[in-house]
């Protein structure tokens, strides 16, 4: 059998009020990335390419949040806001293409998997004419209940709706569901808004569907997976399930995570088996780890790729650029931009290492500063192999050190220096013997 065409509509249109934001909620971040572009992944998860975004405002900026996916996508502009119903038929242009299903996701839902959506296709392949995701709420106040009656789900009931007796259903509607493309304009259009919020809800095409004889059914899935953010403070719940979810997986990978509650990944982060973090540690955008490095506690890391065996930290920050090659060590209050650290090279204490090419087996010593910018311009600096830079040396911009050169302590180094000579850049040291007893008569005087 061919696989069956789908069609995804994402819901985005909500006017994001409680989130007090001047931006639409579905651009806001969960670990790093829109919310909007969550969903989109787990839509392409489920093996859908292409959606339709019904948005009532933000179209262009949540269209480039949107690109970068896998998923083709068109946008559909909302202008009343309606109801549930009416924002699908908002892409009614679309879903009269023809598809085999149509998948309704939120955009505010961003943590619902793959594997969910999935399960609500398999389950019209089964024959369900419309498959609903539901979940078992803990406070089920605010939800659509779902009335499932000896396995078959006979209608969903708003809460505004709703008798007593159904207020104490705890098997709530999601709001996600496949939808037949067979059957989605039909049944969508034969929605009313003769309720008790006067709008059209998607969620009556249940009672529709089995008016006319198409079996529905449930998908449950976990109420975590399905949180929605409404305000600030769901958002920070979304996040901290996100968290909870990619550190088990880590774990699971082979990482230590020594107090997984204080470590905070990026969507994109990629730490491979065998590597440590240490407590308290935070991963921006663009970080890959390999294994058997050790993060150690308190660090910052964006941007870096650490390769094997190398030790970051503790209280070391890592910024766009960082590379850090194999057995390398950057350690306590250094700060990497833009650099390269070479093979078993250390920069441990207090440096800042900026727009570097550093070689391998190199010492750089306590509070070496590159001075790499000159107010208008940034600077290159290299330097090679087994050199040794002294503690508190500035390196000024543009500069070449050569291999196994030597910077003396205090230096302030403005040429360059070639392979295997010794450089000093301060002034020479005077020392006069008993002076410091004669000043301190002569201060007391
Ligand atoms: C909806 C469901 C409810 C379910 C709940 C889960 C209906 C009638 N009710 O209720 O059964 O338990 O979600 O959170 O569907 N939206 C638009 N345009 C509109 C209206 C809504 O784009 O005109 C979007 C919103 O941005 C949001 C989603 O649809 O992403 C759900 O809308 P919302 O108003 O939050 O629905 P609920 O009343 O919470
Ligand atoms: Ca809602």
């Amino acid at each position: 059998m061919r696989n069956p065409s789908c069609l995804a509509i994402i819901l985005a249109a909500g006017d994001s009020t409680r989130m007090k934001s001047r931006r639409s909620k579905v651009l806001h971040p969960v670990a790093g990335r829109p919310m909007i572009a969550h969903v989109l992944d787990a839509i392409s998860e489920a093996g859908v390419s292409e959606a339709a975004l019904v948005v009532g405002r933000d179209a262009d900026a949540i269209g480039t949040a949107a690109t970068g996916t896998n998923v083709q996508i068109e946008t559909f502009l909302q202008s009343e806001r309606l109801g549930t119903a009416h924002a699908v038929l908002a892409a009614r242009a679309a879903i009269a293409r023809g598809y085999d299903e149509i998948l309704v996701t939120y955009g505010d839902v961003p943590l619902i998997t793959g594997a969910t959506l999935r399960a609500a296709r398999t389950a019209l392949a089964d024959g369900s004419g419309v498959a609903v995701i539901g979940f078992e709420a803990a406070n089920p106040t605010g939800y659509g209940r779902l009335l499932v009656k000896d396995g078959e789900l006979l209608a969903i009931r708003e809460e505004k709706d709703a008798t007593d007796e159904e207020r104490l259903i705890r098997r709530c509607n999601s709001g996600i569901m496949a939808i037949s493309g067979r059957h989605a304009i039909e049944l969508i259009t034969q929605v009313s808004n003769d309720n008790a919020k006067g709008e059209y809800y998607l969620t009556d095409i249940v009672e529709i569907a089995r008016a006319r004889g198409i079996a529905t059914s449930v998908v449950d899935a976990d109420e975590n997976e399905l949180a929605g953010c409404n305000n600030r403070q769901d958002l920070a719940a979304v996040e901290r399930f996100w968290q909870e979810r990619r550190r088990r997986e880590l774990m699971l990978s082979g990482v230590s995570l020594i107090a997984p509650e204080t470590v905070f990944l990026c969507h994109d982060t990629v730490i491979e088996p065998d590597v440590t973090v240490e407590p308290n540690v935070v991963f921006g955008p663009g970080v890959r780890v390999e294994t058997g490095a050790v993060i150690g506690a308190f660090s910052h890391l964006e941007g870096a790729h650490v390769s094997a065996d190398a030790h970051v930290g503790p209280y070391a920050r890592l910024r766009a650029g960082s590379r850090l090659a194999r057995g390398s060590k950057v350690g306590n209050f250094c700060e990497i931009k833009n650099a390269m650290i070479g093979e078993g090279t250390k920069v441990n204490h207090l440096s800042y290492i900026g727009d570097a090419q550093i070689g391998s087996g190199t010492n750089i010593g306590a509070g070496t500063i590159t001075c790499n910018y000159d107010g208008v311009n940034k600077h290159l600096t290299t330097i090679g192999s087994r050199a040794f830079i002294g503690s508190n040396a500035s390196l000024v911009a543009p500069l070449n050190i050569g291999d196994g050169v030597i910077v003396a302590a205090g230096s302030t180094i403005t040429a360059d220096v070639p392979s295997n000579a010794l450089a000093f850049g301060r002034a020479r040291q005077e020392t006069k013997p008993e002076r410091a007893n004669t000043a301190r008569k002569t201060s007391r005087a």
